[in-house]
């Protein structure tokens, strides 16, 4: 009995031995955490580093950051009105790693060091020149990719109209901008077999773009590798058919300019680099404006209002003709032309931008609202954050296209307030791309199609890793017939008369 007693005394007092050891031991660490940061202080700048949590040791603020709602809950956040709202995160060692990692699995070439003080840890071994891309992405190249553009947006939409089941818009919209950018973006005549094979590895792909860094075998890592691997494979393949057989072709897509831009140079781009180069924009094109094309179709659904107004739009301009869209009247100026439905798309953009913000690297120690911000942190600006705190736009979760319209322009005062394509050295490069094509997509949508919700309610949205509803979205689609009434039958002949 007393043996037991002892036993259980014992028992207990290791336990809080253990238990205080433990504490004593997390209470050093993290103080040797802080003073570990703290030692990152540019000693040659008087300013203090900003305020805020540096986490737990090694894993920072990590389950923090990835657990975020829609504001970043960090005291560490500094939020400045007209300008990007920066963040220091703790574990900006682990985190700069890990994302290297992500960009060996996207490109070969990493971390391109431009910039005055910020760097990018971004994942653009593309970008060898903002003028090849400014040819790529120029005025006369996006004229050329327009009906392109349509032909393949009339297509899909001919496809969810015939099936007579409800679809998930947001899978489907990635099918949709996979399509654009390997048949316009890259001029490649897969066939559609293919292609579909390819769009379920590249999903794999993108599946494992954000997984840890660890190559053992099943892990999320290693199966991203190996979807790179099968996806290069189609990619050489359809590279080669291409460089083999030029013609009949009737436009220069990007790959085209690519190739004769490193020619110009004196430099003729290697397979790799040409594959790289491919999947890279593929990358860069796909979850975006996938994210972006299934925010826009909830709006329109949520708001039968807008459709309409799009609609009246599209007739005063001439567009939409006895239910039709007018041959030939889908041109680049015309599309400029639409101001209201400039309008739905920015809206779209800044209440449901798809991507939350971006990574740098800060290349020289700077003052930023009387703290310093110290050479070799990583910042992440936040697009988000930014666009909820923004004061130039009034009731922030309200959408509302009109806010953009004459008369109120809420984005006028300060290029720093709206930032769905980033800013900066990184800016995102098919900015004017992903906008023409969530035009058309809205244009033909308004014009040769009704649509309804397939659930009772409308569904969450969820951020990672871009901004999709959580359960894709179902949506019912039905084509229309040249008097905006609905076709029934759905037979594909019939269908095919509509657009
Ligand atoms: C709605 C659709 C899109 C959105 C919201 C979007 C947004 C962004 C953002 C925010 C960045 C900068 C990330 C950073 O600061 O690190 C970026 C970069 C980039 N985007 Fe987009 N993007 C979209 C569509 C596209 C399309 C269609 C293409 C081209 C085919 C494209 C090509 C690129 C490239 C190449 C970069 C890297 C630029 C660099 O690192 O220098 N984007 N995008």
């Amino acid at each position: 009995m007393l043996f037991a007693s002892f036993d259980l005394v014992s028992a207990l007092a290791t336990l809080a031995a253990c238990l205080v050891s433990l504490t004593l031991l997390l209470a050093v660490s993290q103080q040797l955490w802080q003073l570990r940061w703290a030692a990152t202080r540019d000693k040659t700048c008087k300013l203090p580093i900003p305020k805020g949590s540096m986490g737990f040791p090694l894993i920072g603020e990590t389950f923090h950051w990835l657990l975020q709602v829609r504001r970043i809950p960090f005291p560490s956040l500094i939020s400045l009105p007209g300008r990007w709202t920066l963040l220091r995160i703790s574990v900006a060692e682990l985190l700069e790693e890990a994302l290297c990692q992500v960009s060996s699995l996207i490109s070969a070439e990493m971390r391109a060091q431009e910039g005055v003080f910020i760097s990018p840890l971004g994942w653009s071994g593309l970008h060898q020149g903002a003028r090849v891309f400014s040819k790529i992405f120029s005025h006369e190249a996006l004229e050329s990719y327009l009906p392109k553009i349509q032909l393949v947006i009339k297509d899909t939409l001919r496809a969810w109209s015939s099936n007579p089941e409800s679809i998930n818009v947001y899978h489907e919209t990635q099918k949709l901008t996979f399509r654009m950018a390997i048949r316009v973006l890259l001029g490649f005549r897969i066939p559609d077999e293919e292609l579909n094979r390819l769009f379920e590895v590249y999903q794999q792909f993108v599946e494992n773009v954000f997984s840890l860094p660890v190559d053992l075998p099943f892990s999320g890592y290693r199966r991203g590798i190996r979807a790179r691997e099968t996806l290069q494979k189609g990619l050489e393949k359809a590279i080669q058919e291409k460089l083999q057989n030029t013609q009949g072709k009737d436009y220069a897509d990007a790959l085209d300019i690519l190739i004769e831009s490193g020619k110009e140079h004196g430099k003729e781009l290697t397979m790799q680099e040409l594959k790289d180069g491919t999947l890279e924009l593929i990358f860069a094109a796909y979850a975006t404006t996938a994210s972006a094309s299934t925010s826009l179709i909830m709006q329109l659904l949520k708001h039968p209002r807008v459709l309409e107004k799009l609609r009246e739009e599209l007739r005063s301009k001439g567009i939409l003709h006895n239910g039709c869209i007018c041959e030939g009247s889908l041109r680049l100026d015309n599309i400029n032309s639409l101001h209201y439905l400039d309008c739905v798309i920015k809206e779209v953009l800044r209440l449901f931008t798809p991507i939350s913000g971006g990574y740098r690297t800060v290349l020289q120690t700077f003052e930023l609202d009387g703290f310093q911000i110290p050479k070799g942190w990583s910042v992440m600006y936040s697009i988000r954050d930014t666009h909820d705190t923004a004061p130039v736009f009034k009731d922030v979760d309200i959408f509302d296209p009109d806010r953009f319209g004459q008369g109120r322009s809420e984005d006028k005062d300060g290029r720093f307030h709206y930032l769905p394509f980033g800013g900066g050295v990184r800016t995102c490069l098919g900015k004017h791309l992903a906008k023409l094509f969530l035009k058309a997509l809205a244009i033909e949508l308004a014009s040769t199609s009704r649509f309804e919700l397939s659930t009772r309610t409308f569904p969450k949205i969820t951020l990672v890793p871009v901004v999709h509803p959580v359960d894709g979205l179902k949506v019912k689609f039905f084509g229309l017939d040249s008097n905006q009434n609905e076709i029934l039958t759905g037979t594909d002949a019939m269908l095919g008369a509509t657009v």
